[in-house]
């Protein structure tokens, strides 16, 4: 038996002024997931403890620190799933709430139902005893002085996609040592989005998958298009289909940007824990854990754009 973590802290063209803390932020999610797992803790423990690390993070566009959308406000998405049982939860739309991602999972857990949107998850939420907080702790400087400087200008639908932004969406996927594989993800969503704008990030097969007869995967990038490829099942797919997550991942992005012009990112994990990871972007930050190694590793994956202005898909390399 074995374990394995591997998470994202988002694939987009990072400003190169962020890329240490987007690394720094990886490597203690991983870490964080790690070191449950090493203790014998359930893959679902993992997943929600790398990620809320991440939420806690302002750097990145996932509970505070995340993008404002077109009313100045941060409304936030997450999801988690078991891949033994394929329960699932997920909330979206929520304003009120530090760690979207352990609300999830108090949906999974509950059972009822699997997915809860706005006012009805945070009323959820008081229900099960987690506490609101005031929205203004969501906002950091950066993206509400981002917002003042471009707020006017993304009146338009679709408008205020950014592929410049600082960050996307944060997510993991890890194995436990009973064989369990679990995926959880968060997301602030894309800047300047419609209110009630949902992306993929809490969209089971879209944003995350997980089965432990298949694999796992969580995607990161825009959502629109990932919602249009249901591309956390599409690499879940490919993972039964070819055993390799490192191909697996490739072979999923390369669809992503063939169909679809896609701009995103996926990293995954077998059964066995390989694990796995392509992005059709500039850049994507990530962090991995596997058991033949000593230590995370946590690195910024990078691509150089091509002569036709396509960036290709770049497969997981060390560097
Ligand atoms: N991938 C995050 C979003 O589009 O909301």
């Amino acid at each position: 038996m074995t374990i394995a973590i591997i998470v994202h802290g988002g694939a987009w063209d990072i400003p190169l002024a962020l890329h240490a803390q987007h690394i720094a932020g990886c490597r203690a999610a991983a870490e964080a997931g790690w070191d449950l797992l090493s203790k014998g803790g359930s893959a679902l423990d993992a997943v929600e403890a790398a990620v809320r690390v991440m939420e806690d993070d302002p750097v990145f566009d996932a509970g505070r620190g995340s993008h404002l959308n077109q009313d100045g406000e941060v409304e936030l998405d997450a999801g988690i799933m078991d891949g033994r049982t394929l329960d699932a939860g997920a909330v979206a739309a929520v304003k009120c709430i530090r760690n979207p991602i352990s609300l999830a999972r108090r949906v999974l857990t509950d059972g009822q139902h699997v997915f809860l949107v706005g006012t009805g998850a945070e009323r959820f939420a008081q229900r099960t005893g987690i506490p609101l907080c005031d929205p203004a702790e969501l906002v950091v400087e950066r993206e509400r002085q981002a917002w003042l400087q471009q707020g006017s200008k993304a009146l338009v639908p679709g408008a205020g996609f950014r592929p410049q932004a600082a960050a996307d969406t944060v997510g993991a996927v890890a194995l436990d040592i009973k064989a369990n594989l679990a995926v959880g993800n968060s997301t602030g969503g894309t800047f300047l989005k419609l209110p009630g704008r949902v992306g993929d990030t809490p969209i089971f097969g879209c944003g995350l998958y997980a089965d432990n007869h298949m694999g796992a995967a969580v995607c990161t990038g825009w959502g629109e298009q990932i919602m249009k490829t249901v591309l956390a099942k599409t690499t879940v797919d490919q993972l039964a289909w070819l055993s390799d997550p490192m191909t697996a991942a490739q072979v999923a992005l390369v669809y992503f940007q063939e169909r679809i012009g896609g701009l995103g990112g996926v990293i995954c994990a077998a059964p066995d824990g390989r694990v796995g990871w392509a992005h059709s972007t500039p850049y994507m930050a990530f962090g991995y854990r596997t058991a033949d190694m000593q230590a995370v590793r946590a690195q910024m994956g990078r691509q150089k754009r091509q002569a036709n202005s396509a960036y290709q898909v770049e497969r997981g390399e060390e560097e």
